[in-house]
């Protein structure tokens, strides 16, 4: 039985490593000695990375990666992206050059409204809720005043409140629900805040609501909170260039169209696909998330609630060929944020911004949405082409390689080996057995 322990967090990183390698590891001083490899040798880089959560250890590494030559609305990019699988940069950079060379990608905010709400339990006449929220509506407004002044100097600020009955699904269940503009922040902060001083406020003024009965002034706050689901938060990210364009054999371009669509058709009518489709779109999202520093869970759940908001889980891209002309798009929920968070914390976040040429979280909308239809098109292109094995075992084949612990000069005879034969686990530790032999 492995140990428990109280007050772990009050321990120092040293005795939390000792304590962590001693109860739950073979080899304690292995263990305590590879948590220090990975340690910035500038102690000041590691205390920033120590601080951005509890209990920390050491850090764990995700390459730090580039797509170049992404043209979005006419202007160049060199995409940073953190992942840690195989093929995603390759595919996204091989798409953004085949693009690139067909017009480029083209990007359009649809919408920027972020929604948060405040739940509460209200026993009583609902007209009575109602004319209640009508006379409160200013006075909820004006509580928020210190928390907004500075948003909405900027442009930002509270858009909306509206009181929404829900008692149908739950008896006596009620919202405050808000959106918020909140310019180049995420907004969860201040989101969180505006909510938590609109709950406050909500219960005060009730308390003494000449109208109310006693129960009636009760109001029950059960939680407030933004939401990572975002429908109006949109950005749309499209490419098109007419069919005959798509391959230098028009027959085989023609072709290719067809099966793209087919594909597209059969990501938006079958779940089972679907998931698999959207998840080649979120390896270039969440790659691009990551590097900038933003909140991929929230991302992923808006993105997947947004796929599902027809009632079946569908592809979140889409094509259609209309006079000759193929077109590919795609549209996502995307709360980012360019400031606050860990954008002027982490160095390398703010190296990833620095590459993007400082985008306004608008900017990077775009960016991300244009990643996740490259994505797309280069996992599709493979798909109704070579089957996604091909491309995806020749980037695979250096992780094989290092699995197998071939050294330098045997990964450059493997390598040059593998450009002429099909890769696979087998066929590599077959090949790297007959190096040795020979
Ligand atoms: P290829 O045609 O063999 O590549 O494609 P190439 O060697 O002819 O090079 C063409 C370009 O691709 C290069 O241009 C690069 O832009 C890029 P260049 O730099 O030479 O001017 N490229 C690379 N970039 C960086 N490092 C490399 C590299 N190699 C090529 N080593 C490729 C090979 C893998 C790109 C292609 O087969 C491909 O796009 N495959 C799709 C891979 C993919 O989607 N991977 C994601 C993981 S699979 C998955 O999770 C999602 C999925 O299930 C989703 C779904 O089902 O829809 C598939």
């Amino acid at each position: 039985m492995k140990a428990l322990i109280e007050g772990f967090s009050k321990l120092d990183k040293t005795e939390k490593m000792t304590w962590l390698a001693e109860n739950y590891t073979s080899n304690p001083e292995k263990t305590v000695a590879l948590l220090q490899k990975y340690w910035n040798s500038d102690p000041a880089t590691q205390k920033v990375h120590d601080e951005f959560i509890e209990n920390t250890l050491s850090n764990y590494y995700l390459p730090f990666a580039v797509a170049p030559n992404f043209t979005i609305n006419g202007k160049n990019y060199a995409i940073p992206m953190a992942i840690e699988e195989s093929s995603v940069v390759a595919a996204a950079s091989k798409a953004a050059k085949f693009w690139g060379s067909r017009g480029g990608f083209k990007a359009e905010i649809l919408g920027t409204e972020k929604v948060g709400q405040v739940h509460f339990i209200f026993h009583g006449e609902t007209a009575k809720l109602e004319r209640f929220f009508e006379d409160s509506h200013p006075k909820l407004l004006k509580s928020v005043g210190d928390i907004t002044q500075s948003m909405e100097k900027r442009g930002g600020g509270v858009r909306s409140i509206s009181l929404r009955d829900k008692t149908q699904e739950i008896p006596g269940y009620f919202q405050l629900h808000c959106t918020f503009e909140t310019k180049d922040a995420m907004g969860a902060n201040f989101i969180n805040s505006c909510l938590e001083q609109f709950a406050k406020t909500l219960q005060e003024l009730a308390e003494s609501y000449p109208d109310f009965s006693e129960t009636e002034r009760q109001i029950e706050v059960v939680m407030s909170i933004l939401s990572n689901y975002v429908p109006n938060c949109i950005v749309k990210a499209s490419v098109s260039c007419p069919v005959k364009d798509l391959h230098n054999n028009s027959s085989k371009a023609s072709a290719f169209a067809q099966k793209m669509m087919q594909a597209i058709a059969i990501a938006k009518a079958e779940p089972y696909r679907a998931v698999t489709h959207n998840k080649g779109v979120m390896n270039g999202v969440d790659a691009v998330v990551l590097a900038t520093g933003n909140d991929f869970r929230a991302v992923e759940a808006g993105v997947h609630a947004y796929a599902a908001k027809d009632g079946t889980y569908s592809s979140l891209t889409h094509a259609s060929i209309e006079d000759g002309i193929f077109h590919f798009w795609i549209e996502l929920p995307l709360a980012l944020g360019t400031v606050g968070g860990l954008t002027s914390l982490h160095p390398m976040v703010k190296l990833a911004l620095e590459i993007l040429q400082h985008p306004t979280a608008e900017e990077l909308m775009q960016i991300v949405a244009v990643a996740g239809l490259a994505q797309n098109f280069a996992a599709l292109n493979s798909l109704v082409t070579t089957g996604i094995q091909k491309g995806h075992m020749k980037m695979h084949l250096l992780n094989i390689i290092n699995q197998l612990g071939a050294n330098d000069d045997e990964k450059k005879q493997l390598v040059a080996h593998f450009e002429q034969n099909t890769v696979s686990v087998s066929g590599v530790k077959a090949a790297l057995d007959n190096l040795r032999k020979s």
